[in-house]
């Protein structure tokens, strides 16, 4: 049974509709949810008859949607793993061949508070997204206690586009050296007193959302997710990412650009060649944003942003 207090944490699915629109869900086609949370996209293909294979890496999410989903049957199976090893938890299924559809949701909100657990949030799996990142499991507390100014300010600046980086970061240095930094609201207090408020935002969290992308690596585990599904959808498949942040629309808005662009040309070419990435043709121009009244109704959707590709 899942915990009664994280229902709370699914009950909203993002841009619903309009994904359900894009993939045209019906009898006979499968779909895989690469984060399949509390199952409401999931609900929405099952319900217009299709199949699908639901993904999460979290045992609670996929004990929840189990529970929701039972009623319809074979219909519905579950993986738990990381989208980001997608293709083998497919192979695993019997999934040899290609998929007719795909559907992925990119899993990670923007932060609004700071998480009791962040400075101890450990990775487990991936190479390092900057090669100074050492590999395998670090901690957030592990990054701000050894790594140099120039470094934390970088993944300040990269990830959190933090203006203050290089304030915070060589404060961190400093204070770090009277007692190193074992909780979230040790972090918190310290970047507080160089950084003053800006808006709503409580001053840490563009660092703490920083720290969040570094230590779990979820840039570099996204665009492992992009290759695993292109890889397996079928020609005529349909490949949608919502995004939460602006760094997750970025990578995903140029990997499917790269893969969608029919003829590259450079000035030192003579013509035009033919891109042999092309494996995509774009479904929408322009991402897809909530509606007003979703984003009323949700303000955590606010910052989500919807991409569609189709497989050539
Ligand atoms: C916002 S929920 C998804 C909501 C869902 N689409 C719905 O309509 O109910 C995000 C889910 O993604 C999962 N997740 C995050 N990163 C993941 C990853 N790398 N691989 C698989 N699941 C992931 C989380 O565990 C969480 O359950």
């Amino acid at each position: 049974m899942p915990a009664p207090n994280r229902r709370h944490e699914y009950h909203d699915s993002v841009l619903l509709a309009e994904t359900v629109a894009l993939l045209a869900p019906a009898a006979g086609k499968t779909f895989v949810d690469g984060t399949l949370g509390g199952g409401g996209h999931s609900a929405a293909l099952l319900e217009a008859g299709a199949r699908v294979i639901g993904l999460d890496r979290d045992p609670e999410a996929i004990a929840y949607a189990t529970q929701r989903l039972a009623g319809y049957g074979d219909r519905f199976q579950t993986v738990r793993t990381s989208f980001a090893e997608a293709g083998a938890a497919l192979d695993k299924l019997g999934f040899a061949s290609r998929l007719p559809a795909c559907c992925s949701i990119s899993a990670f909100p923007r932060i609004r508070s700071i998480p009791r657990s962040a400075a101890s949030a450990s990775c487990t799996t991936g190479r390092s997204i900057c090669g100074w990142i050492p590999a395998g499991p670090i901690t957030a507390a592990d990054l701000v206690n050894t790594m140099s100014a120039e470094q934390l300010e970088r993944i300040f600046r990269t990830y959190g586009e933090e203006p203050a980086a290089r304030r915070i970061a060589a404060a961190l240095v400093r204070d770090r050296l009277v007692q190193p930094f074992t909780t979230t609201l040790q972090l918190a207090d310290a970047i507080s007193k160089v950084s003053p408020r800006r808006g709503k935002a409580h001053p840490a969290t563009r660092v703490f959302q920083a720290l969040r992308i570094a230590v779990n690596r979820e840039l570099e585990v996204l665009e492992s997710a992009l290759n695993e599904f292109a890889a397996r959808l079928e020609p005529g498949g349909r490949f949608t990412v919502i995004t939460f942040h602006s760094l997750e629309d970025r990578l995903v808005k140029t990997h499917f650009k790269n893969h969608s662009t029919a003829w590259l040309n450079r000035p030192e070419w003579p013509e035009q060649r033919r891109n042999p990435d092309c494996i995509f043709q774009k479904v929408t121009g322009k991402a897809v944003a909530p509606s007003a009244t979703e984003q009323r109704a949700n303000p955590r959707s606010r910052s989500a942003k919807l991409r569609v590709v189709e497989k050539l």
